[in-house]
């Protein structure tokens, strides 16, 4: 294939090299005249292993070119890459004037008589939707009713780490490819042949967010790592002993456990054991900004799911809650998140039912029986049993656990919060 490759940084200059080494022809495009130079010289513009021979290598085989223009190169082109920078902007925002600008470049000198369609992939990290929002539009300004005859968007996140970035270009963790129809793209399979990893084939908005996520969950783990580390140092515990610990846990630890968007974290020990260890950290002064914020952050999304549940309720509404303890078949209500919805729910003015077989008010004792009567002082008047509760008239059911399998509900209408993220 030939491959023109718009931004010859890290990551521009890494792809050339890769693809070039693949056994495609590369034209690498940059307004820099020091990086053109270089890479029309085979050597390359940034520090980054193997890439200098790689280039070179290209450059002596006919592979490789490098111009400050657009040119004719994409006549024949079959896939235009595009990873130019999106710096940060004064408020936190990329600065997307780098990418308008080099789709204006390419609708502009892309013919709109071709045989088959240029396929434009983006590399850059941009905010989800700056494809249909920005990138699309500029495109269908310049080639009209043609532009999707013309050119094929699609967005391919790059997940390399400079200093290993040839290593991770041919041994990826997955290889993410999004297009407008979710369809997979035969320009970018053919790219990507030979490179051993999953392949995600989704829409251009997953593919924009992937990167967002990946990079802020990394940062996470390292401030959550560096937290603890804190912690350990302030108490005279070994951090890396507990890290040691803590990693080798692949079951809940380093696991997908855990990582599902949907219900609220609750429970007699998270919530109690986080607010603990953050009276800990406060008072040995290790600052701990992350783990500060879980529980309001907990509590925000307790309040997203009530106000998403509700949306559509009118007043005084009928409602069937599935679920109340803090895990089915048990009768813990301690920091049960259902708690809390329930208690919302009757705050709202909402007609409230409960179903939940395993709760007997008179048999709840200690600290639970505290919870239930302080949180939920209404809970004895609650409670209907399963004959009630499948034969009753309800707005709206809310599931919270996997209870409301045991239930003939007909064609009632039921959210499951578990499955709201
Ligand atoms: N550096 C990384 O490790 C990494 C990893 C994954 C994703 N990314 C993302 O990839 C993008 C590029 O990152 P980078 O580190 O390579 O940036 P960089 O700043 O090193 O390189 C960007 C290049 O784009 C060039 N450029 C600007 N306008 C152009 C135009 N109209 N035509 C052609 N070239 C143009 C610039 O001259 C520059 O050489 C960013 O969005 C970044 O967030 C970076």
């Amino acid at each position: 294939m030939k491959v023109v490759i718009f931004g010859l940084g890290y990551v521009g200059c890494t792809a050339a090299a890769c693809i070039a080494k693949s056994g495609h022809h590369v034209v690498g495009i940059d307004p820099s005249p020091e990086k053109v130079e270089a890479i029309a010289a085979g050597r390359s513009p940034i520090s980054e292993p193997g890439v200098d021979e790689m280039l070179s290598d290209a450059l002596s085989e006919g592979r490789l070119e490098a111009s400050r223009l657009v040119d004719s190169h994409l006549n024949e082109a079959d896939v235009a890459i595009v990873c130019v920078g999106t710096p940060s902007g004064p408020d936190g925002a990329h600065n997307m004037s780098y990418i308008a600008q080099v789709s204006r470049q390419i609708a502009e000198a892309v013919k709109p008589d071709r045989a088959k369609p240029l396929t434009v992939a983006f590399r850059s990290t941009m905010r989800p939707g700056s494809i249909d929002q920005i990138i699309a539009p500029i495109f269908r300004a310049s080639l009209k009713d043609a532009a999707a005859d013309v050119v094929e968007l699609v967005y391919n996140p790059e997940f390399l780490r400079e200093a290993t970035a040839v290593e991770d270009y041919f041994n990826p963790p997955k290889i993410v490819i999004g297009t407008q129809s979710g369809k997979p793209s035969e320009a970018m399979d053919q790219l990507h042949e030979g490179i051993d990893a999953p392949v995600f084939h989704v829409g251009i908005r997953e593919a924009e967010f992937t990167k967002f996520v990946d990079n802020t969950w990394h940062a996470v783990k390292v401030a959550f790592a560096n937290e603890v580390g804190r912690v350990c140092q302030q108490l005279d515990i070994s951090a890396r002993q507990v890290h040691e610990i803590f990693v080798s846990d692949t079951k809940l630890n380093i696991s997908a456990y855990y990582t599902r968007p949907g219900g609220a974290f609750g429970g007699s020990c998270l919530p109690k054991d986080v607010r603990a260890l953050q009276h800990i950290a406060s008072d040995t002064g290790a600052n701990t900004h992350l783990i500060d914020s879980l529980i309001r952050s907990n509590e925000a999304h307790k309040h997203h799911q009530f106000t998403k549940v509700t949306r559509d309720l009118s007043a005084g509404a009928r409602v069937l809650l599935v679920g109340l303890a803090f895990k089915a078949d048990t009768d813990d209500l301690r920091e049960s998140p259902a708690v809390d919805l329930a208690r919302k729910l009757l705050d709202s003015g909402y007609k409230v039912s409960v179903y939940d077989p395993a709760l007997r008010p008179e048999k709840l004792v200690g600290q639970n029986l505290g919870y239930a009567y302080a949180h939920l002082p209404s809970i004895d008047t609650l409670l209907v049993d399963k004959a009630t509760a499948e034969s009753e008239t309800y707005d709206l059911i809310i599931s919270t656990n996997r209870l409301v399998k045991t239930l003939s509900l007909g064609d009632a209408k039921v959210v499951d919060v578990s499955a709201i993220p």
